[in-house]
């Protein structure tokens, strides 16, 4: 192999007691780690990918008190699962774990299962995950290779692979291998974890503050910020939506699930059509032209805005309310949110009236609320 690491036993054994004796002594006090429970550090590491600490916290301890074992979690509606998601992004994470604690219960009697093999069977559960949940509960001597992890260690050995590459993953595995504490595998991955967050971070990381400057042959060579290579990622692609909120008589609005597949899937929003960005430049330069507070008939209305309202009967009033904006890893949404009052008690195909009390039963993505906070806007006004 040409990465051949060139660290020998001692200086491998010196790095394991050094950074593990860092560890003990600095390591973060979170609800994940008072115990080895597979099923806590489970979920705990499924909310962190993609979520930052911080966040994911909250989440935690309310998903844990919601569904304490791997049963109730197993036997929850869909619906509920959703609903405590909401907010974290990345819904099909929650349905991944419901589908792994179903096999677990039925392939593993609601025991989780201790070897790399079975573990990485599991629904939604990658090589990173397999290695978090391996050496964390188990101790088993796996690295969890994320881009913490790929950071430092590109920086330990200024490894010049691409890390958003798939195949630099094996030469990352090689190293970490190489040097991760087989007695405490997981506070290492742990360590490297509570280290790229803190100390060696991307931009700015403070080697005056590392445990491992002396092992550290990017300190050496004063270049830590050339690594880790990383390839640019494509850019978002924008993509445009109308969006109508629209309340009947009785103060409820009218909400569209989503499909059970995709983006977002089976959560609730406003109606929303797609639009091509021509359409979307004239609606909102429109837009901006009128005054914020102006309300219109339908009949002046249906000529203006003939695209999102010919398919819905009998609104008689609505106004623009402002741009939304989202980013999802790969689509940049942007949402011209309309605001409609209809008379219609059932109005329109697919979807239903929901009101404001009921909410609590939905799952809502955080473009929704960004929706709502609109709307909140505009009535200040
Ligand atoms: N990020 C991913 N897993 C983590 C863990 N176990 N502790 C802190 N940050 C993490
Ligand atoms: Fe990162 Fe600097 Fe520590 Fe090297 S010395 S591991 S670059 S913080």
């Amino acid at each position: 192999m040409k990465n051949e690491i060139t660290w020998s036993q001692e200086t491998i054994d010196q790095f394991q007691i050094q950074f593990l004796a860092w560890y003990h002594r600095y390591k973060r006090n979170l609800p994940w780690r008072v115990n080895q429970d597979p099923y806590r550090i489970w979920i705990s590491e499924i909310m962190l990918q993609q979520t930052r600490v911080d966040t994911v916290i909250d989440y935690y301890y309310r998903f844990m008190e919601k569904f304490p074992t791997i049963e109730q979690l197993a036997a929850a509606p869909e619906e509920e699962l959703l609903k405590m998601w909401e907010g974290l992004g990345y819904y099909s994470r929650a349905r991944n774990i419901q589908s792994a604690a179903k096999q677990i219960m039925e392939r593993h009697q609601g025991q989780f299962p201790n070897t790399v093999e079975e573990i990485s069977q599991l629904k939604g559960i990658g090589p990173y995950t397999t290695g978090a949940i391996a050496s964390i509960a188990f101790g088993l001597p796996e690295p969890a290779i994320d881009g913490n992890i790929m950071r430092v260690v590109s920086r330990l050995f200024c490894i010049p692979e691409d890390i958003a590459k798939p195949s630099s993953r094996k030469v990352f595995d090689h190293y970490t291998r190489a040097i991760l504490s087989p007695e405490e595998p997981g506070e290492m991955n742990q360590a490297f974890m509570d280290l790229g967050s803190a100390i060696c971070t991307p931009k700015n990381p403070e080697c005056e503050a590392c445990p491992l400057q002396a092992f550290c042959q990017a300190y050496q060579e004063g270049n830590m910020t050339d690594f880790p290579v990383k390839t640019k990622k494509a850019k978002p692609k924008d993509v445009y939506y109308f969006a109508a909120a629209i309340e009947n008589e009785q103060g409820e609005f009218w909400f569209e699930q989503r499909e059970d597949q995709g983006l977002l899937a089976k959560m609730w929003h406003f109606p929303l059509e797609e639009v091509d960005q021509a359409t979307f430049d004239q609606a909102y330069k429109q837009f901006q032209k009128e005054e914020i507070e102006q309300l219109s008939l339908i009949a002046e209305e249906e000529e203006q805005d003939p695209v999102l309202f010919d398919s819905l009967p009998v609104i008689w009033q609505t106004r623009h309310l402002g741009e939304v904006k989202h980013l999802f890893s790969h689509l940049r949404w942007h949402v011209l949110l309309f605001y409609g009052r209809t008379r219609e008690a059932q109005a329109f195909e697919n979807g239903q009236w929901i009101d404001k009390k009921a909410y609590e039963a939905y799952a809502f993505p955080k473009i929704q609320h960004k929706m709502w906070d609109e709307i909140a806007k505009n009535q200040k006004h």
